[in-house]
């Protein structure tokens, strides 16, 4: 046989039952490999091990045993690397091919076979683990198991949308399809995605007695089995494209309709797909969502990267226990740092503590470990945690004369190497670092809102923060789970900066006549998730009105509506009422779908996105991110700006710079020099 370099194969002797381990790890050929993943190598040699023993060897196997050498899980899926280099459909297609033939052929290996899984099991991983007559999962917290295809725009298209569904019904496995998540052990279980869970330092022993029984493979309860009959297929499928109709449109995002048409259709293989049909493998690979998916999914990568290396960050101490820094709080202890939280008085403490424990119940689950973040979280209303911690997180009053009074208390209490960061939305570091002894340590760690939902964390460097204090804020961001991103200190840093030109926009419009609810409906036509008169009264008027003051640039009209809302304390969602009046956290609009589906949408969203552009294109220019790319995960990540179109400035590369500078002259025309296009556009 040949020599292998991404499995290694060893064969028990009779006294070990006769039992063949087989080991995937990427790091035999390469040490940089931190990560397995299916290249089309790797599945060669897969094929090859299953030649090897379903022909020399079947007599003297009882079973194979096949898990990861690899601490950090099971299998990432496709290589994206080899995914993104393929030139062309029909090699993409190749690979689908290979991926079928290999995990078919361990299905049909002549001895039971058994996954044993830990750690992350995403796509192809999972897709090995489905053809495997067993599985036994590993009940740790970070091992997680999922089919996330649909999250860059493919289909399981390695057996996973036929063994899943035929394996635990069709409702649960098109619920995980559809929506990329992950299941825990305990919930994998549950479904029978798994017939074991045991911790990891079990696995060898309960392999051995598992194989030993070889029980009869787990077959879906009736309830879930009958969802695949044929007659009741039609019903399911068509329940399922209602409920992703919800969520995402077939002309932006084509392929959780294809995954649905590929179980009901094709019998969930796309080597049954004709060509031409939308639910090929060569109709997603062509479309220009599944390219701008899968680069969001490389620079999720790149933005973790940014967080390499050691925070040298355990006890945060947060002072202000607002909604944000009582989250931001909350989100520390939930991923295992210890927390002491400050503000004026306990009372203003004591509502983030609640949230916080409902936030840990509902994510946690286990009581003890809903109990141990709780310890982890301490009211602090003295501060003295200050001079304990590693990092002060100061989330107050958006006042930079507040904020620096504050810094003066603190900064003499806090250790040496303690870092200073500010949640500051709006402010200019160098407005807050004017008194203090050491500037250098002071950044900004600004979330968003709400904390435990967005991604993205702008790691803010004024001129006079060290490269050392950068670089361990970026990594104490990783280690919490939220992605870093590194911005020049400048008004509005990076997202807001780019928010706002489009939420102003949005908000002439309104003041000029245009219904909230066709502003809305337009944006959502764009491929926003929500419309920019509902996001300001989510955000909080109030605070949309502080950070467009703070970016007016003279000259500019400023929406009047926003402020006599502000001053009749209408704050949106928050208050019950904004733009709109908020019933039970629903926005009660009237019905404009009738009027809505008559009117071309597409003049008001480019409108409303075209200032957003400007705004990226100025970004780059001025050097308040490090690249295009960045600055596109940086809008994706924080805004939630269309996805599909990969940020705004791969959005200006795949409409046409000329078609767009166009517009922007003919917008220049009709409503003044807000629209005159930035310097920056030369060189993008
Ligand atoms: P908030 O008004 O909800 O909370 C501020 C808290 O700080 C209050 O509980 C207040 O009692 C406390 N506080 C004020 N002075 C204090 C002092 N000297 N010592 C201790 N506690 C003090 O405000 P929010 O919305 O949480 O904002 C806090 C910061 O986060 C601001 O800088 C804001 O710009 C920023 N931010 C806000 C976002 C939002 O959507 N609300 C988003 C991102 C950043």
């Amino acid at each position: 046989m040949q020599i292998l370099k991404h499995w290694r194969l060893e064969r028990g002797a009779a006294a070990q039952n006769n039992l063949a381990w087989l080991y995937f790890d990427k790091s035999f050929a390469d040490q940089s490999e931190s990560t397995n993943t299916f290249s089309s190598e790797a599945l060669r040699e897969l094929s090859a091990v299953c030649a090897e023993l379903k022909t020399n060897a079947p007599s003297k196997i009882s079973g194979l045993v096949i898990l990861s050498a690899k601490e950090n899980g099971f299998a990432a899926g496709a290589d994206i690397d080899e995914f993104t280099s393929f030139k062309s459909a029909d090699e993409a297609y190749a690979m689908t091919v290979l991926g079928n033939e290999v995990f078919d052929q361990i299905a049909a290996l002549p001895f039971p076979t058994l996954a044993m899984i830990h750690g992350f099991c995403m796509g192809g991983g999972t897709e090995l683990a489905l053809a495997c007559r067993y599985r036994i999962m590993d009940d740790g917290a970070k091992t997680k198991m999922a089919l996330p295809e649909v999250m860059i725009g493919i289909v399981p298209g390695w057996g996973g949308a036929k063994r899943m569904p035929a394996l635990i019904g069709a409702m649960q496995a098109l619920d995980l399809m559809l929506t990329g998540r992950g299941v825990d052990a305990r919930k994998a279980k549950l479904m029978g995605l798994v017939d074991v869970v045991t911790p990891r330092r079990h696995f060898i022993n309960a392999a051995k007695q598992f194989l030993l029984k070889a029980p009869a493979p787990h077959q879906p309860a009736f309830k879930d089995a009958v969802t695949n009959w044929p007659i009741i297929r039609g019903i399911v499928a068509n329940a399922s494209r209602k409920q992703v109709a919800k969520r995402a449109r077939k002309d932006h995002y084509p392929a959780p309709y294809a995954i649905i048409d590929l179980w009901e259709k094709f019998g969930g293989d796309p080597r049954n797909v004709p060509r031409e049909n939308p639910a090929s493998q060569y109709s997603l690979y062509s479309h220009p969502t599944t390219a701008n998916l899968v680069r969001i999914f490389k620079l999720q990568s790149r933005l973790k990267a940014l967080g390499a290396g050691d925070s040298g960050v355990k006890h945060v101490h947060v002072i202000g226990a607002g909604v944000m820094g009582g989250d931001i709080a909350a989100w520390c202890a939930l991923r295992g740092l210890k927390v002491t939280l400050q503000d004026l008085d306990y009372a203003r403490i004591a509502p983030a503590i609640k949230r916080a424990a409902e936030m840990f119940k509902k994510r946690l689950k286990l009581p003890h470990l809903v109990q141990a973040a709780m310890d982890r979280l301490m009211p602090d209303v003295k501060g003295d945690g200050v001079a304990h911690c590693d990092l002060v997180i100061e989330a107050i009053v958006e006042n930079a004369d507040i904020k620096k009074k504050l810094y003066a208390q603190i900064e003499p209490r806090m250790k040496l190497d303690a870092i200073l960061a500010s949640n500051t939305s709006s402010i200019p570091l160098q407005e807050l670092s004017g008194g203090l002894a050491r500037p250098e340590r002071l950044v900004g760690i600004h979330f968003f809102n709400p904390v435990a939902q967005m991604m993205l964390v702008e790691i803010v460097e004024s001129p006079q923060t060290s490269a050392d204090v950068m670089k361990r804020a970026q990594a104490f961001v990783k280690k919490i789970d939220k992605l870093p991103l590194p911005v020049k200190s400048a008004p509005g840093f990076l997202v807001n900066r780019i928010l706002t030109p489009y939420m102003t926009e949005a908000q002439i419009m309104l003041e000029s006549g245009i219904p909230a609810e066709t502003i809305d409906a337009a944006a959502k036509e764009f491929g926003m998730p929500m419309g920019p008169i509902e996001l300001a009264d989510v955000v909080g008027l109030d605070v949309g009105l502080a950070v467009g003051t703070e970016l007016h640039k003279a000259g500019n009209p400023q929406p009047k509506k926003i402020q006599e809302l502000v001053a009749a304390k209408k704050l949106g969602k928050k208050s019950g009422e904004g733009f709109y009046k908020w019933i039970n956290g629903k926005p009660q609009k009237t019905d404009a779908s009738s009027s809505v589906s008559t009117i071309d949408l597409a003049p008001l969203w480019m409108r409303m996105t075209l200032p957003a552009v400007n705004e990226a294109v100025a970004c780059v220019r001025e050097g308040i991110v490090a690249d295009v790319d960045l600055c596109d995960a940086g809008v994706i990540f924080g805004t939630g700006f269309a996805p599909h179109r990969g940020g705004p400035i791969n959005y200006l590369r795949a409409s046409g710079k000329e078609k767009l500078l166009a517009e922007m002259k003919a917008l220049e025309q009709a409503h003044g020099p807000r629209f005159k296009a930035d310097a920056g556009w030369d060189n993008i």
